[in-house]
């Protein structure tokens, strides 16, 4: 492909799925560029100068699934398990809010007992009612990743949360292909995964008044061009408002070890592409630079930022669990402290072109039009002229 070609071919209004797949499969250092400088420019104009955060609270690695690919997963027996205590979780959630975080992210490994899910209710209750404050007047915005649920006990958080405006839930397909779903998810147990639940699960979400998020892993063994441009118009189908990807990564943990995994430059550049092409495709979503970027490369999240991410979700664990909660090798940050996380990130988004959206929930752009509502009001001005910041805590 010549760069006239590429150029014409990013201008075009719709793009169908051969296109798709010819900007997946972009190689050529020029070409890649071109596709990652339209991207960013689609999600300027779209969704403003802004990066939101969502500090990521990874609650407990107890797991009852079996997912091949998950470094946590039940059967492996080598990771020492663990479960945060409420206060500790509070604790971490009241912090974020305290430091313009808008919002935060409540993960763990997925269990279905009433204990689990009356103990998340009530971390929620007590989040809600700590971090509510002229800063944050409803509270902080939560999102959930808790795994496959009952409709009911997604309409249970739903109420707990107690701020049905910025409330959102994350659950991966994985992938589209059920072939390769079935390949990834084929250990017997008594969880078991099927695709056809995991979408009636995004369904239920959205009855629920979730902001529904999915996503799914690139570069797993023997998924191709054609299934990551699957994946893209089952987003479509399924109307999501917000995307979370990133690049599949071997894990010693994990029962995949034996297929391997590409070639971790090739894995990078696939994965910019397919978030590229995601905003292409997809429009005012919400879009997270996946950690696993940065297991690959350094500045990976700053480059999936480059690509059309507005969602980057700094770990607020402190350093004592980190090492209990590696989903895949070579996970970031292990030795780093919240605070550390903090500062540093947002010298590297500000390297790329954008800044963090202090103290805004950053609701999907897709839900709130959706919705009918409004779009939320952008601060004031961060900085000065001379590039000092004026106020980083502000009410809006
Ligand atoms: N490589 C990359 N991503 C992984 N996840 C789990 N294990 C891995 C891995 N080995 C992702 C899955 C899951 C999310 C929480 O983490 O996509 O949905
Ligand atoms: Fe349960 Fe990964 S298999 S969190």
């Amino acid at each position: 492909m010549t760069p006239q070609q590429l150029a014409g071919l990013l201008k075009k209004p719709e793009l169908n799925d051969d296109d798709i797949v010819t900007l997946l499969g972009l190689t050529d250092p020029g070409l890649c560029g071109m596709l990652r400088d339209a991207a960013f420019a689609r999600t300027t104009e779209l969704l403003g100068p802004y990066v939101y955060y969502r500090g990521l609270i990874e609650l407990s690695n107890i797991c009852t699934a079996n997912c091949r690919y998950c470094g946590i997963r039940k059967a492996n027996h080598a990771v020492k398990r663990y479960t945060m205590t409420q206060e500790e979780i509070v604790e971490q959630a009241v912090w974020a809010a305290r430091n313009g975080y808008g919002s935060v992210c409540l993960q763990s490994g997925e269990r279905h007992d009433e204990k689990f899910i009356e103990f998340i209710c009530s971390c929620l209750r007590e989040i809600h009612e700590k971090t509510k404050g002229p800063l944050l007047p409803k509270g902080v915005g939560v999102t959930l990743s808790l795994g496959d649920q009952e409709e009911e006990v997604y309409r249970r958080w739903a109420e707990a949360c107690g701020n049905p405006e910025s409330l959102r839930y994350l659950a991966r397909f994985e992938t589209s292909n059920p072939k390769l779903f079935a390949m990834l998810h084929s250990t017997p147990g008594t969880n078991e995964k099927n695709l056809e639940h995991r979408f009636a699960c995004l369904r239920s979400l959205r009855r629920c008044g979730y902001q529904v998020g999915s996503g799914v892993m690139i570069g797993i063994p023997g998924q191709t061009l054609e299934d990551l441009a699957h994946d893209i118009r089952t987003f479509q189908e399924i109307d999501v408002d917000m995307i979370g990807m990133g690049p599949y990564l071997r894990s010693e943990g994990n029962d995949l070890e034996s297929l391997g995994q590409m070639e971790p430059r090739a894995l990078l550049q696939l994965a910019l592409n397919m978030i590229a092409v995601t905003r292409l495709v997809m429009g005012p979503v919400n879009i997270a630079a996946a950690t696993a970027l940065q297991a690959i490369r350094d500045d990976g999240r700053e480059m999936g930022i480059e690509y059309g991410c507005n969602i980057v979700m700094p770990n607020l664990s402190p350093q004592r669990f980190r090492k209990g909660y590696q989903l895949y090798d070579n996970k970031p940050c292990l030795d780093d402290e919240p605070t550390h996380c903090a500062s540093c990130l947002e010298k590297r988004i500000e390297s790329r072109g954008r800044s963090v959206g202090w103290n805004m929930s950053g609701s999907s752009r897709h839900y709130l039009r959706r919705m009918g509502r409004p779009d939320e009001v952008k601060p004031a001005k961060d900085y000065t002229p001379d590039g000092k910041r004026l106020i980083r805590l502000r009410a809006i």
